[in-house]
């Protein structure tokens, strides 16, 4: 494969960092362009002696055609991610969505050096499909426009119709892919794993007790199909060089779980025990979720790691991480 410069804008963040591994271990050279705002140098710690890492906003044009220049392939990942602040900033996660599209495309299109655009979409464009295991085919939509939840999924879906019909160069090759609940150590804390693991952390007092009980949000019976970080990133990687121009690529694995499963399971592996109680469910919630991945597998796309393999990491980490700032909270 020809070794390429490549631009990772979120490339700091959590995707972002194991994508930017990824791409170094194919020999291609990476910079990255990220304001630290939710990601952190720290996911970049071991490789940053092997990249370029430029600081700024997506929002700001200057900034981002000069993190542009001179690239060959860009991947578009910098964006508001995390369930929680779809609620509380839709007005933020519209502006870096939208802003942020619009200024990246305008760069992309004015330097012939790009030869391939990449765009992160998401999983939540398809709401409650009524096809599971969902393929890319099936249309996304936006169920209630007054709803702040959807400041997100409304960002990708625009983001999607952008990367398709506002980006326009001769010869630019443009993927879209759609993650599916990608999970891994140091994915940021606004997701239902890191928010398990802390509910676990609570009800155990620090794993001092071995027995407790936690509130799910939702009546548990809630599936999603989980993706390890490893996984997530061959399979980005497969549809960016691999993939056929104008394609989207679902990315993620085809194993449902229902977040009563899910949490029976970390606390098995945390070997403790739990009494699971229910709580009504966030407005705008999806009661299933989980890709169709054939269309990637005809690439090549083979996911590695089970969940119960890559929870053993994931959830170490965030016990050490929950337990090093409950010695904190105590000094
Ligand atoms: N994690 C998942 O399961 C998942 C699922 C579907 C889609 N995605 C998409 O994949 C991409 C990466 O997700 P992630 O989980 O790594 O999230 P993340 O929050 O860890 O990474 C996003 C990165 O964007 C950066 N960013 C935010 N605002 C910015 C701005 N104004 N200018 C420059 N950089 C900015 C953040 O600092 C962060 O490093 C995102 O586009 C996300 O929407 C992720």
């Amino acid at each position: 494969m020809p070794k390429s410069k490549v631009l990772v804008t979120g490339g700091s963040g959590f995707i972002g960092s194991g994508l930017v591994r990824g791409l170094l271990a194919q020999g291609h050279h990476v910079r990255v362009f990220d304001n630290n705002s939710r990601g952190t140098l720290e996911n970049l710690h071991d490789i940053l002696d092997q990249i370029e890492f430029v600081e700024g906003d997506i929002r700001h044009p200057e900034a981002v055609d000069a993190a542009v220049a001179g690239m060959e392939v860009v991947f578009h990942l910098a964006f508001i991610n995390g369930t929680q602040y779809f609620y509380q900033y839709p007005k933020l996660v519209l502006d870096v969505g939208i802003r942020g599209h619009l200024n990246i495309s305008d760069s992309v299109a004015k330097t012939d050096s790009v030869h391939t655009f990449v765009f992160a979409s998401s999983s939540e464009i398809y709401q409650s499909p009524n096809i599971i295991p969902t393929p890319e085919n099936i249309s996304g939509s936006i169920p209630d426009i007054s709803n702040p939840r959807y400041s997100y999924a409304g960002s990708k879906l625009l983001g999607e119709i952008l990367t398709s019909h506002y980006l326009e160069r001769e010869g630019l090759k443009k993927i879209i892919f759609r993650p599916h609940n990608i999970y891994g150590p140091a994915m940021g804390f606004k997701h239902v794993i890191p928010q398990l693991a802390k509910k676990i952390v609570d009800a155990t007092q620090g794993f001092t007790q071995n027995a407790g009980s936690i509130t799910l949000q939702g009546d548990g019976l809630e599936t999603r199909a989980f993706c390890y970080i490893e996984d997530a990133v061959a399979g980005t990687l497969l549809a960016a060089f691999q993939g056929e121009a104008g394609q989207t690529y679902n990315v993620g694995r085809e194993d449902e779980i229902s977040m009563a499963d899910l949490a029976r399971a970390m606390a098995g592996i945390y070997g403790v025990q739990l009494t699971l109680k229910t709580s009504p469910k966030a407005p705008g919630g999806t009661p299933r979720r989980c890709p169709d991945v054939a269309k990637l597998r005809a690439l090549g796309y083979t996911p590695r790691v089970s969940l119960k393999e890559g929870l053993q990491p994931t959830l170490s980490w965030y016990k050490n991480y929950y337990l090093r700032n409950l010695k904190n909270e105590a000094l």
